[in-house]
């Protein structure tokens, strides 16, 4: 995907509570070269200026290349909301049509506006006219099941309305998360469409992002949980990309509460607990009695606290705090 003239092949997924400043700060510190997006961003509450999601909007000077994320479903609303978070300065506006939770399909967003053709459609036809950076979609395969006919004539639709990329999670909707990703048919929809592909799903190292890529010919490869708990898989995708090698040398505890005092100093209070401990949730996987430290992370509700336990971890266990890759 091209922005201001520069290929960008790399994406860290939008989730929501874990593409925080953050987390979104470190994964910049390893490499320059990825593309950063919101959380996802209801589109009424944008319209509204609703205060609470003004430490989400707030873009920092690492996040650049940065899209803002969006759900909802009515043109005229969704449309409204892109010019608004526009303003605020970005590369991007990213229409959610990939989101599977039921407190997001029951508003008609999400992954529902792939049972919507016509309303899908209207929404981004009014988003097209006024977003003047990249308009993007990010799409589950399907909403009960993966129809390849349908995903082609869908995708086919969204290039004909003038969106510039489509990220394709390829799953069904209503798989969640179970079953594998079907990269398969990121393959089959690169060669039915003009614009870029980004494939999206269970990448878990650099090397399997190298193989996705040479596999499907997409154009780019959008990585999520793998990069909560690993923020510098990007760096090593990098380095592949340009077929050299690299390897890190790794302070597994010091990144750990570089992301929790990013939390403190860049979120609101009252975000700090759900934030940290859904970063914690993944991050843990990094040590061998992870599981045990982060049943007693979440009984803290102050980060301070939960710090004091990972310092006492890493002193227990001083051999697991580098780590090269
Ligand atoms: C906790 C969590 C929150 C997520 N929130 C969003 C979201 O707000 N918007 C979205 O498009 N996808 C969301 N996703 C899906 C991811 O962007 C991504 O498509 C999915 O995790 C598959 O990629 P992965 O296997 O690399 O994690 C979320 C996923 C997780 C695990």
């Amino acid at each position: 995907m091209m922005i201001n003239g520069i290929t960008h092949t790399l994406h860290l997924a939008p989730m929501a509570e874990l593409t925080t400043p953050a987390l979104r700060e470190v994964v910049k510190k390893f490499t320059g070269n990825v593309v950063l997006y919101s959380e996802m961003l209801a589109s009424g509450a944008i319209n509204a200026k609703a205060p609470h999601n003004e430490p989400l909007i707030k873009r920092y000077d690492f996040d650049t290349p940065f899209c803002y994320q969006l759900v909802g479903n009515n043109p005229a609303i969704m449309a409204n909301a892109a010019s608004v978070l526009q303003d605020y300065g970005c590369d991007g506006i990213n229409i959610n049509m990939a989101c599977s939770a039921p407190h997001i399909l029951k508003t008609g967003g999400g992954a529902n506006l792939l049972c919507n053709f016509n309303l899908a459609k209207a929404v981004i036809a009014a988003c097209r006219k006024n977003v003047r950076g990249l308009l993007t979609v990010k799409m589950r395969a399907g909403f009960h099941d993966i129809d390849l006919l349908f995903l082609r004539q869908f995708v086919s639709m969204l290039q004909d309305e003038g969106v510039d990329a489509v990220i394709i999670h390829p799953r069904a909707a209503k798989w969640g998360f179970t079953r594998k990703a079907h990269w398969d048919v990121i393959e089959a929809i690169v060669t039915a469409v003009k614009i870029p592909v980004i494939g999206n799903g269970d990448i878990t190292n650099a090397e399997l992002a190298m193989q996705r890529l040479q596999q499907t010919h997409c154009d780019g490869i959008m990585i999520g949980r793998a990069a909560v708990q690993k923020p510098w898989i990007f760096a090593r995708c990098q380095a592949l990309l340009q077929q050299q090698s690299l390897s890190l040398s790794l302070d597994i505890e010091e990144i750990w509460i570089e992301v929790l005092e990013n939390i403190q100093s860049m979120l609101p209070a009252r975000l700090h607990k759900s934030r940290a401990h859904r970063f914690c949730a993944y991050y843990h996987k990094n040590v061998t009695f992870g599981h045990t430290l982060f049943s007693s992370i979440r009984q803290c509700s102050d980060i301070n606290d939960m710090i004091v336990l990972i310092k006492d971890y890493f002193k227990r266990n001083e051999v697991e705090r580098i780590k090269i890759v």
